[in-house]
């Protein structure tokens, strides 16, 4: 929390799409936070201070037993609250109106007809496209508001109480499918509630140095460095700030892409100067992975290495008192369950986790406040090139889990030549920024081909690509047919032990983006 900023405080209900309103709100250049609403009560708001405040939808009834309420100090802070879907049924039902279930859920697209004047509307056309996705219903409105927007199946889709600046809508603004939602929030957060929008990457950048250097005075911090975009923003990000009391450890497990390490020691140390350990600790990797074929298996080996390797090498450099890591935003919010209790889904997927109770460190998280493509436009803010900035996620685990099977020193090599052709051409093509990530897969399955008059018995590589704004959900890439053809030409031709490509078509549910 950061009482420095015009922040606008979001108040949880456990909706699905209750990040999205954070997302647009910081598109929007205003500062906010979501936080649970039963984490949320007078003592909270009088230190938190915020100049507005959002109420988000939820999967409750406001009529079931023990359904979340706003605490009543939201109510009483003096600055505009905007109710969002269950927010405005809560809203409605703590100020004195009346909401009713119903059976009839209204589900998806709907037109509104905008009536009556509310700065709230300013800028919408009389008739609007919006999302609603509710069951209750509000029948009576509390004193003092107004109706100022209706639907055939909600007459209350969006209320005013101009006076207190209280606002509430049926529907989600939030959304894609909500398309003068931006404009709604928008007129929310700058005309009523009087922000300037100042929330800037800069802005953030020079705050972020500042913070980092109270939090670790002159001590030592080491930062795992994958050479993720998530862990070189926080290196260049932490050497600006502190300098040579930062030193990167990057460790090459020997299952990397092909000319990985030397692009990460090269832009780190030669270019930054950042004090970097490359370690190379791809025979030990390899080594203990010889004969494993189970995919869990193979993680676990790896992370417990990894953990040894790190370890080791900070123990080396004397040790360290802070741990610098990339979480993001994402990793840290505490949503709300369907039970309406706190569901803490405060992630540890980072590789070097359990390292900072192990070696007694303190955490530098950097990035704690962040979405992904946040984090690309301070990498940008940063002068990070952009090839490093916009590069794919790439798995800890790296290609041991593109390998099914067992891993050999072989396999590696195939794999990393084939990938790299994958993706040349994907480059060539123009069609890396519009792919969240692309890879090739080497599967142990031999099959039959003819190559000039010889017989020949190699292996099958399925290339890999998807769309996705987070990793969660994917849908496979459209690639035209002659790209892959291109490429499954190249790919047999110039890489032995290939003879055959495949293009995986497989959507994330039902499969996972990574094939282990
Ligand atoms: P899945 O395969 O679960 O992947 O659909 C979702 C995203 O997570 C990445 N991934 C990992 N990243 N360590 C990581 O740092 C891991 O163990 C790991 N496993 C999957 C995957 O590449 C995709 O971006």
């Amino acid at each position: 929390m950061s009482a420095d900023h015009q922040q606008v405080l979001i108040i949880d209900f456990g909706s699905q799409v209750t990040q999205l309103i954070a997302r647009r709100l910081r598109e929007i250049g205003v500062y906010c936070e979501i936080h649970p609403y039963n984490k949320v009560d007078g003592a909270f708001l009088n230190e938190y201070q915020p100049k507005a405040v959002i109420l988000s939808g939820g999967p409750n009834s406001v009529h079931w037993e023990g359904s979340p309420r706003a605490d009543a100090a939201a109510f009483q802070l003096g600055v505009p609250v905007l109710g969002i879907c269950y927010g405005e049924q809560t809203m409605c039902a703590q100020l004195g109106g009346a909401v009713t279930a119903s059976d009839h859920r209204e589900f998806g697209r709907a037109e509104i007809e905008i009536i009556g004047q509310s700065p709230l509307l300013a800028g919408l056309k009389p008739n609007e496209t919006v999302w609603m996705s509710h069951g209750d219903r509000v029948d009576a409105i509390p004193e003092g508001f107004a109706v100022i927007a209706k639907s055939a199946n909600a007459p209350f889709a969006a209320i005013a109480d101009e006076q207190r600046q209280f606002y509430a809508v049926q529907f989600h603004p939030e959304v894609a499918h909500t398309p003068c939602g931006g404009q709604i929030l928008r007129n929310f957060v700058l005309d009523i509630a009087g922000l300037s929008g100042d929330w800037t990457m800069a802005a953030f950048h020079l705050e972020e140095i500042e913070k980092v250097r109270a939090q670790v005075g002159k001590g030592r911090v080491i930062c795992g460095l994958s050479g993720g975009v998530d862990s070189s923003v926080v290196a260049v990000l932490l050497h600006e700030a502190i300098g040579e009391q930062l030193t990167c450890v990057y460790v090459d497990t020997g299952l990397m892409r092909a000319g990985e390490t030397a692009q990460v020691v090269d832009l780190f140390r030669d270019h930054y100067n950042i004090p970097l350990v490359a370690v190379d600790a791809g025979g030990l990797f390899l080594d203990a992975l010889a004969g494993v074929s189970d995919p869990e298996r193979k993680r676990k080996i790896i992370g417990g290495l990894f953990i040894d390797v790190f370890e080791a090498e900070a123990g080396k450099l004397g040790g360290a008192d802070f741990l610098a890591q990339g979480t993001l935003y994402p990793d840290v919010i505490e949503s709300v369950s369907f039970d309406g209790g706190p569901s803490v889904t405060i992630k540890s997927h980072h590789n070097v986790g359990g390292l900072p109770e192990r070696m007694n460190m303190q955490l530098v998280e950097p990035l704690r406040e962040l979405f992904k493509d946040e984090v690309r436009a301070l990498g940008r803010e940063l002068g990070l090139p952009e090839s490093f900035v916009g590069r794919h996620p790439f798995p800890g685990p790296g290609l041991a889990i593109r390998i099914p099977g067992e891993i050999t020193r072989e396999a590696v090599e195939i794999l990393q030549k084939a990938d790299t052709i994958y993706l040349d051409e994907i480059h060539k093509a123009g069609l890396y920024d519009d792919i969240w990530q692309a890879f090739s897969v080497l599967l142990p399955v031999h099959t039959v081909g003819v190559m000039g008059d010889e017989r020949t018995y190699d292996q099958v590589l399925a290339l890999r690509a998807v769309t996705s704004t987070d990793g969660m959900t994917a849908d496979y890439f459209p690639f035209p047919h002659e790209f892959l053809g291109r490429t499954a030409t190249r790919i047999i031709n110039e890489v032995r032990g290939i003879n055959r490509v495949v293009y995986d078509i497989t959507s994330k549910p039902p499969g996972t983006i990574e094939w282990e």
